[in-house]
């Protein structure tokens, strides 16, 4: 067991917290500020126990191969109007700092002048060449900061990156203390009862546009599950292994063999579409309808799953105990083709006793626009995350390098 913040002296000290505000941010506005409000339990206990509150993330990507790319990058992802969000959602009583810079003298300042209680947010680490390259120069500026560190980035704990792994392996060396927060524990808590002691009957649900985003999740489900329902762009690479003709529907053709591969291990608990929604066009068809036809028409795309596959699929997850969703059974935004993650969300919602979890952006943000956030037993504030947890068999890096609890 990992040591979490219950179990550290935090007052006074400089406590380092990872948290995830890759939020999405268009023209300065937050879009959805879900993964702030999710860390406010772990920064609220920190700062009610009087601790030093340092906060870093990254936000979006910074491409540092090519200059022009990464000032433009730098001007999208600027941390500055989450530091505007997390302030109001503290409350004026809490005192929140900004710092512009991730590092160098300025933080170094801020950091000094904090009192117990005190929140100060560094601007995004990506800004950091060496964030992503886990570079020991750029952890050790800030481990030298810090008396104690703290994971509560559930959505980055995937990621072996200076602000993930870098600060809490030196404090570590150093005798300093490493712990977990309040969401990763809820997350690991939640997630690791889709990995192990599994109450049966398990089922898994993937879409999404990808497969070669799935093959290790679809590999490690394969084994575990009782049954693994496939819906989403992914389907139709596995429509093609079968022989049938996806029209312009999503293909992965380099997948085309490893879908056949699933198809043959799979037998007898892989679910796919019978049916689905086409189009002939993605952003504006004159034609969208039904098809239950084998073969998709050539001019055309499937862009969610058909009313059968609906019925098929929520057939499936009846009497389940545990499930995992991950990915949207179709292009949802559009309300032309987001009856089939609808489905999901309402077959989900009315069983009786299960335990039920939903990983990544997208199927999340579902949730929440549908109306069943409430529904589901955990929603995992990480995609790429939830997956590699359950790939790992509750591995990540993120979490792995945190004290255990008796250590
Ligand atoms: C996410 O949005 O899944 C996490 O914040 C990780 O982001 P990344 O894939 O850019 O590392």
């Amino acid at each position: 067991m990992k040591k979490t913040i219950r179990d550290i002296a935090v007052a006074n000290k400089v406590v380092f917290v990872r948290v995830d505000f890759n939020v999405p941010i268009k023209e300065g506005i937050i879009k959805d500020d879900n993964r702030i409000v999710q860390a406010l339990p772990t920064i609220r206990y920190l700062v009610n126990a009087k601790a030093k509150v340092v906060l870093l993330s990254h936000l979006g990507k910074v491409d540092h191969k090519n200059p022009e790319n990464t000032e433009n990058d730098k001007k999208k992802n600027n941390m500055a109007p989450v530091a505007i969000a997390l302030k109001k959602l503290l409350g004026e009583k809490i005192n929140v700092a900004f710092t512009p810079v991730a590092v160098g003298s300025e933080v170094n300042s801020a950091v000094s002048l904090l009192k117990g209680g005190d929140v100060l947010l560094l601007q995004n680490t990506r800004f950091e060449k060496g964030e992503e390259k886990n570079d020991l120069t750029l952890a050790k500026a800030w481990a030298d900061l810090a008396d104690a560190f703290v994971m509560d980035a559930f959505g980055s704990a995937h990621r072996a990156h200076a602000s993930t792994y870098g600060i809490p392996s030196l404090l570590k060396e150093r005798g300093k203390d490493t712990a977990l927060g309040f969401l990763v524990e809820k997350e690991v808590l939640a997630l690791s009862k889709c990995v192990s002691n599994v109450e049966r009957p398990y089922v898994a649900i993937l879409g999404g546009a990808k497969v070669s985003d799935k093959i290790k999740v679809i590999e490690v489900l394969l084994d575990k599950v009782d049954v693994l329902i496939i819906g989403g762009g992914m389907s139709y690479t596995f429509a093609k292994a079968q022989g049938f003709k996806i029209g312009t529907s999503l293909l992965d053709e380099a997948q085309i063999d490893f879908a056949k591969n699933c198809l043959e291990k799979g037998k007898g608990k892989l679910l796919l579409p019978i049916d689905r929604i086409i189009a002939n066009d993605f952003s504006n068809p004159s034609q969208v309808r039904e098809d239950s036809a084998a073969d998709i028409p050539d001019d055309f795309m499937g862009l969610d799953i058909g009313p059968k596959t609906r019925t098929l699929f929520a057939n499936a997850l009846k009497g389940a105990k545990t499930v995992f969703w991950n990915g949207p059974m179709g292009v949802f935004e559009d309300s032309r083709y987001d009856k089939g993650t609808i489905a999901i969300c309402e077959a989900i919602a009315n069983l009786k006793g299960a335990f039920t979890v939903i990983g990544g952006g997208d199927s999340a943000a579902a949730t929440a626009q549908f109306g069943f956030y409430d529904k589901f037993s955990h929603v995992s504030t990480g995609g790429g995350a939830s997956l590699e947890m359950i790939e790992n068999e509750g591995h990540l890096p993120g979490i792995d390098v945190i004290e255990e609890k008796n250590a």
